[in-house]
């Protein structure tokens, strides 16, 4: 249990004596600066309210987009700029009709982008984004356990702060920096990032600066798409007049060994690349598949379904798997995208694999983004020895959302965990619904883009230097990405399809 089990420790509170719980208290000013745009002459225009990425990813014509059907909490009305207004969505978007339009939602905002029709380079507009007054952000009294690892993470800079050649110093491994200045958004890429991860993250930066208009502090940094934390706490650990404050450098997740800053992964926009829907629809779904079986009627055995090749401890799992010789409980698939893409994911639908009492998640290469979508299930979630921590998972406790498993001893641990529970069937429950709770309550997207806002405010107070624009960076906006998709449609090919 070594990352969970110091979680614990850590989760006790004691340890975080110095918490500053000011941290949400700016919340409560942001839904008063909002700015109207009377919409323009375009009232011809076809108008959709389905979100942008269900835009961008029906502009393919390619096989999964049939099933990914969009839900984000953000609505956006695509209007055309000039002079033939109805061409971008009759003629891009065959299979609209496809996708029911998602109900209207209490938290949401609704903006217009801007395209040009004609070939020239899409351009961002020039005026602030309209923004949907009635965009409810969370309440500011409760802000969910795991924001204070926000003060945690920055810990390493508060007495030096951070300098731009810091910021520099994280450029070996990272695939884009990000620098905003007077709440624009401008992207140097490094290096290409795998399949759609950048997009999709940046994606999220450009929605939380229309979340909260005017309230992202100027700020520099880099960030790193990779699976793996590289910043080695160790060799900044000394002081001495050669060791040098650590490079801040953002991921998707640390270890203990590490100091790098966990920022929310991209599949909280979406996993195009399998299938996945933005988090916001998915939790939906979740929900609503909790309701099919009930926890007494789904089967007493322990589930697992994903990709063993990543992985030996996984490997080491499917060990586990029943046979004709021993049956430990558990249940073990391995994932065959291949064969899942041919048949259109009709059996990798996360809301319809909520069906066995007790589910298990294992780490891949590093975290998985699957430890969400497992937990949501209302199961008992038995987690094998996690080494990675991504922006929730420090705050959860063994026991109370789930049950340990031994890295080393993985079958009969989970014999063990399944026999118990069977017999205990009321804790069990219990322990899956805490788990559930906390996904349903506290990991909403609202939640998502609060850690967000709150994480970059925080570390845009260590600047020491005001951020420009780097000299290639380019402004990124949410025409840019969105009107001439052909580039994330590349991305796609590159990725899994090759
Ligand atoms: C859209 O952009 C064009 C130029 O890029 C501008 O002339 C037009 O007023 C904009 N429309 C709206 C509704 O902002
Ligand atoms: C978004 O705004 C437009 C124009 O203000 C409006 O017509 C449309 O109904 C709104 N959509 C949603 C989902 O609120
Ligand atoms: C796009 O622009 C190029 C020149 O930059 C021009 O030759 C071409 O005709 C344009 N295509 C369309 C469809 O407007
Ligand atoms: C969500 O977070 C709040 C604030 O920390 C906490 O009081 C509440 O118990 C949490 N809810 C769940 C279901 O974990
Ligand atoms: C510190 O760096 C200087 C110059 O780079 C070098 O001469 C010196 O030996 C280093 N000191 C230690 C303790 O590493
Ligand atoms: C695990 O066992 C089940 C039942 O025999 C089987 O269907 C499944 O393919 C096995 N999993 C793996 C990864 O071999």
């Amino acid at each position: 249990m070594q990352g969970y089990g110091n979680m614990f420790l850590h989760g006790s509170g004691v340890y975080y004596r110095h918490f500053s719980d000011t941290i949400c208290s700016p919340l409560n000013r942001i839904s008063a600066a909002v700015t109207r745009r009377t919409p323009g002459n375009n009232s011809k225009s076809t108008t959709t309210t389905t979100a942008l990425l269900l835009f961008i990813f029906s502009l393919f014509v390619i096989a999964f987009v049939y099933s990914f059907y969009v839900d984000s909490s953000v609505a956006v009305t695509i209007k055309s700029g000039s002079s033939s207004p109805e061409s971008i969505l009759t003629t891009k978007q065959p299979h609209e009709h496809k996708h029911p339009k998602p109900p209207p939602k209490k938290n949401r905002i609704n903006y217009s982008l801007n395209c040009t029709t004609t070939n020239e380079t899409q351009t961002c507009p020039s005026n602030s984004p309209l923004i949907d007054p009635q965009y409810q952000t969370p309440s500011s009294s409760s802000c969910p356990d795991y924001f204070r690892w926000i003060h945690e993470d920055l810990r390493p800079w508060k007495e030096t702060g951070i300098t731009r050649e810091m910021v520099e110093r994280a450029r070996r491994t990272a695939n884009f920096r990000l620098v905003i200045v007077n709440g624009k958004a401008y992207v140097e890429i490094y290096e290409k990032a795998f399949q759609t991860r950048d997009t999709f993250t940046l994606w999220g930066i450009l929605q939380l600066l229309k979340l909260y208009p005017g309230k992202l502090p100027d700020l520099d940094l880099m960030f790193d798409c990779y699976d793996w934390p590289v910043i080695l706490a160790r060799n900044y650990r000394e002081k001495g007049p050669n060791v040098t404050a650590p490079p801040p450098l953002f991921r998707y997740c640390g270890n203990e060994q590490t100091l790098d800053l966990v920022f929310p992964d991209w599949s909280f926009w979406g996993w195009a690349e399998i299938n996945i829907k933005p988090w916001d629809s998915l939790l939906k779904e979740l929900k609503e598949g909790n309701k099919k079986v009930k926890w007494m009627d789904r089967e007493p055995y322990a589930y697992w379904k994903g990709n063993p090749a990543v992985a030996e401890t996984r490997q080491d799992l499917l060990k586990c798997n029943v046979s004709e010789k021993q049956d430990w409980n558990a249940r073990l698939y391995a994932q065959d995208w291949g064969a899942e893409i041919q048949k259109g994911y009709k059996e990798s639908n996360l809301a319809d694999q909520c069906i066995h009492r007790y589910k298990i998640y294992i780490e891949g290469s590093a975290w998985s983004v699957s430890e969400k979508y497992i937990l949501a299930c209302d199961s008992l979630t038995l987690i094998v020895s996690p080494k990675y921590y991504d922006i929730f998972t420090r705050s959860l406790l063994p026991v109370h959302h789930y049950w340990p498993i031994k890295e080393t001893d993985k079958c009969r641990s989970i014999k063990f965990a399944v026999n118990w529970g069977n017999t205990h069937k009321k804790k069990v429950q219990e322990i899956g619904k805490a788990a559930s709770n906390f996904i349903h309550e506290n990991l909403t997207m609202e939640y998502v883009y609060d850690y967000m806002f709150h994480l970059l405010n925080e570390y845009a107070k260590l600047l020491k230097f005001q951020p420009t624009k780097p000299e290639k960076a380019n402004e990124i906006c949410s025409e840019t990405m969105a009107c001439r998709a052909e580039g994330l449609e590349r991305e796609i090919h590159d990725g899994i399809y090759g």
